[in-house]
């Protein structure tokens, strides 16, 4: 039985379809141009997308080996328009659609997301960087050009449950410089010393000075950095409170830390961690930015609306399938997914090429729909899908979401 819209035509190919059936709905590869199967979908999957991502031909005016991108504006918009209409009723009320464009239609797309979402739904432009200024580009008479661009609109941006990110920050924050000597004491009797001192007697030295000039600057910084990271629990910065924005009860307190800088005040508070202040300043605590990548420590930040840090060189591999130009990293998929969905969640992809977001979605335990017209639907896409579900492609975003393989996918053409 046809799971998806039998009646648009859209019909299951037992013989393409992979893996464990569920009862209910499955993963779907739909192999059909994605106006048509849009509209299919608008019956069973209505409201149901946490997340939609589209990689649409970019109008670049070249024609690819898998499909031609060669429109007038006019036309392009149209083609999008359609489609963005036709998605619209299938995105959950605390959904949202990414949109990823090059800047040869950034700035139409924009207003017709705009239009189509209402701007006041925009969440955000993020900036991909997806090279490096080398090569022959360099010699452009104008700026070179490195990036892609992601358009991030929500259903309704008040319910869009945004998950907060973070990333792997470049290089130390150095002004995590104070080191808690005995963080098991109480608070209020917390003693501070310099951590340079610190991490210079733990690497045999008497004085920073002394570490400094054997080991020189860079070297004793890395070092330094080390030793913050393993004695994460033990290093501490003061930052100013925005003392507008906090409660009443912590006003007079910062007041009272004010007028008697030596002392440390605590405040507990039902929601979140103490503040803990000094001198007017609060305490954070080393300990709170550091995670976990891939089975080391790493100093994180707030992710921003900057992307530098997801190579697009070195994918070639990827699911392994050869898609010219066009295929996108796991790790910006994985990223999306992170933001916007938890396990379980239903994702689309309507221009699917070579299979990334169904590949990204099923490691991490995201149910998806992924539609692609052209043939390598059956070249690209069945085989890389097959490798995930037998547990086979150890690319990608593999090991990050300790994919081992399982479940599987329905063919609706
Ligand atoms: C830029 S590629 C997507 C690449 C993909 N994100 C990946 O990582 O492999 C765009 C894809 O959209 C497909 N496409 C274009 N127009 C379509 C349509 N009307 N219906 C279905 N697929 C379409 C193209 O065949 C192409 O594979």
């Amino acid at each position: 039985m046809a799971t998806y819209a039998p009646k648009l035509g859209l019909a299951r190919d037992d013989a393409r379809s992979y893996g464990a059936r569920p009862r209910g709905e499955e993963n779907a590869l739909v192999h059909a141009e994605n106006l048509t199967a849009l509209t299919a979908l608008a019956g069973p999957m209505r409201g149901r997308f946490q997340c939609v991502y589209l990689d649409p031909p970019f109008n670049s005016g070249r024609a690819f080996a898998e499909y031609d991108d060669r429109r007038t504006r006019a036309d392009w918009l149209a083609m999008m328009r359609a489609r963005l209409v036709a998605l619209l009723p299938l995105v959950a009320e605390t959904g949202a659609v990414f949109v990823e464009i090059d800047d040869t239609e950034l700035g139409p797309l924009q207003v017709l997301l705009d239009e189509l979402f209402d701007a006041k739904n925009r969440v955000c432009t993020i900036t991909i960087v997806r090279s490096a200024a080398t090569g022959h580009k360099a010699i452009n008479p104008a700026p070179v050009n490195v990036a892609d661009y992601l358009l991030v609109y929500a259903k309704d941006r008040a319910r869009f449950a945004y998950r907060p990110q973070v990333r792997a920050r470049r290089g130390y924050d150095p002004a995590y410089r104070t080191y808690v000597p005995d963080v098991s004491a109480p608070r209020e009797a917390w003693r501070f010393e310099p951590l340079g001192g610190h991490a210079a007697r733990a690497l045999g030295y008497a004085t920073r000075r002394d570490a400094t000039r054997e080991l020189g600057a860079d070297h004793f910084m890395r070092e330094m950095e080390r030793f913050a990271l393993a004695h994460a629990a033990h290093v501490v910065r003061f930052a100013q409170p925005r003392y507008e924005a906090v409660s009443k009860e912590a006003r007079a307190l910062i007041d009272r830390s004010r007028a008697e800088p030596e002392r440390v005040f605590v405040l507990s508070r039902a929601k979140h961690k103490p503040l803990v202040l000094r001198g007017g300043n609060r305490l954070l605590c080393l300990a709170d930015k550091v995670r976990e990548v891939d089975g080391v420590r790493v100093l994180v930040e707030p992710l921003t609306n900057v992307w530098d840090d997801v190579p697009f060189q070195g994918i070639a591999k990827e699911g392994g399938v050869v898609f010219s130009r066009n295929k996108k990293p796991e790790r910006l998929l994985a990223r999306v997914l992170e933001m916007a969905t938890a396990p379980g969640d239903w994702v689309l992809d309507p221009f699917l090429g070579s299979g990334t977001t169904a590949a990204v979605a099923h490691k991490m335990g995201r149910r998806w729909v992924g539609i692609e017209q052209g043939e390598h639907m059956d070249d690209l896409c069945l085989p890389r899908l097959r490798r995930v579900v037998d547990g086979a492609d150890l690319t990608g975003v593999t090991r990050a979401s300790r994919w081992a393989g399982g479940g599987g996918f329905g063919v609706y053409a």
